[in-house]
C-alpha cells in the first residue's frame, strides 16, 4: 500500500483540465501597450488604478496582420491535480506566460476548454472572473507588483475585499502570514524600504491571503540573487506542502529541479511533460 499522505495528494482532484486550449492574439501590441495586470489582478481594491508605479500605458501599437492574428498556444492539453508542483519552461516567447495567464483568468482562451475545480469557466462573466480568480487562486510574479505607497500589512490585505471578512479578521490573518514568511518585524514597511528577497516575501503572504487552491508564479526569482531565491523556494515547498497547488515558470534549472512535475513549451506546444508527481517532499521545518 501506498504511504498515506503524499499518495493522497498525488491522486487529488483535478484543478486545472485545459483542453484543446489555443490562444489567438488578433491585435499585436507592444509588451508596454498590453493591459496592465495590477489593474486585472487588483484594480477594484487599489481603487481602479493600474500598477501604481507603472509609467503611462503607451499607445497601442500599430496591429501587424491583425486578421490573421498570431498564435501563441496551439492546443493545449493538460490536467493538473490537487498537491501538484509544476515547473513550466520554455524559451522566451514560447507562450509561458500567456498559458499562466490563462490559467490565472486574466485571459480567456481563443478556444478549448478550461475547467478550474471542475467547473467550466471558458465563458464566465468579469465578476465571476474576478470573484474566483481573487478566491482560489493566488499569484506571484517576477516584478513583485507591490503598491509602493502601501505598507507591507496593506499589500497583503489588498485581495481581502473577496474574503467576506472583516478588516480587523483580514488585519489578524495579514499579520500572520507575514510571520509565516519571515516578516513579523517589517509589517509596517513599504516596499521601498525592503529588499527584493522581502518584497517577494510579502508578496507571498499577499497571495496566500484567501487561502488559495492554486498559486500561479511567472519568473518569481527571476530578479533576486540565488540564495534568496532559494529562501523563496523553500516558502513555495512550505506553501506546496499543505496541499496547495503550484504552476511555476522559470528559465532557471535548479528552481524547476525542486518542482514534482516538469512540463516544457516550444512555439505553443506542450513538447514535454514528466507527467504528474508526487507532491513535493515537505520542507525542513
Ligand atoms: N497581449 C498580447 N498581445 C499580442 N501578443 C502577445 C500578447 N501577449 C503575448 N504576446 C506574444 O505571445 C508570444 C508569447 O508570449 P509570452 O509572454 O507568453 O511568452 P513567454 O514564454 O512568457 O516569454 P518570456 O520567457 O520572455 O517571458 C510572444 O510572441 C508575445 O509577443
Ligand atoms: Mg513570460
Amino acid at each position: 500500500m501506498a504511504p498515506a499522505g503524499s499518495s493522497a495528494l498525488a491522486t487529488g482532484q483535478p484543478v486545472v483540465e485545459l483542453s484543446g486550449i489555443r490562444k489567438v492574439f488578433r491585435q499585436v501590441l507592444a509588451p508596454e501597450a498590453r493591459p496592465g495586470l495590477f489593474a486585472r489582478l487588483w484594480g477594484r481594491a487599489a481603487g481602479g488604478r493600474d500598477r501604481p508605479d507603472a509609467p503611462a500605458a503607451a499607445a497601442p501599437d500599430v496591429a501587424q496582420n491583425a486578421e490573421a492574428g498570431v498564435e501563441v498556444l496551439s492546443g493545449i492539453d493538460l490536467t493538473i491535480r490537487a498537491g501538484e508542483f509544476v515547473a513550466l519552461q520554455g524559451t522566451s516567447g514560447s507562450g509561458k506566460s500567456t498559458l499562466l495567464h490563462l490559467m490565472g483568468l486574466l485571459d480567456s482562451p481563443t478556444s478549448g476548454t478550461y475547467r478550474l475545480l471542475g467547473r467550466d469557466v471558458s465563458h464566465l462573466a468579469d465578476d465571476e472572473l474576478s470573484r474566483l480568480r481573487n478566491t482560489v487562486l493566488g499569484f506571484v510574479f517576477q516584478s513583485f507588483y507591490l503598491v509602493p505607497y502601501a505598507t507591507a500589512l496593506e499589500n497583503v490585505m489588498l485581495p481581502g475585499m473577496y474574503s467576506g471578512l472583516s478588516q480587523g479578521e483580514l488585519r489578524s490573518r495579514g499579520l500572520e502570514l507575514l510571520d509565516r514568511v519571515g516578516l513579523a518585524d517589517r509589517v509596517n514597511f513599504k516596499p521601498a524600504n525592503l529588499s527584493g528577497g522581502q518584497q517577494q516575501r510579502v508578496a507571498m503572504a499577499r497571495a496566500l491571503l484567501n487561502r488559495p487552491r492554486l498559486i500561479l508564479a511567472d519568473e518569481p526569482t527571476g530578479q533576486l540573487d540565488s540564495a534568496t531565491s532559494a529562501d523563496i523556494m523553500r516558502l513555495f515547498a512550505q506553501v506546496n506542502a499543505t496541499g496547495t497547488s503550484i504552476v511555476l515558470v522559470t528559465h532557471d534549472e535548479d528552481v524547476a529541479a525542486q518542482a514534482g512535475r516538469l512540463i516544457r513549451i516550444a512555439d505553443g506546444r506542450l513538447v514535454s511533460d514528466s507527467g504528474p508527481g508526487a507532491p513535493s517532499v515537505p520542507a525542513p521545518a
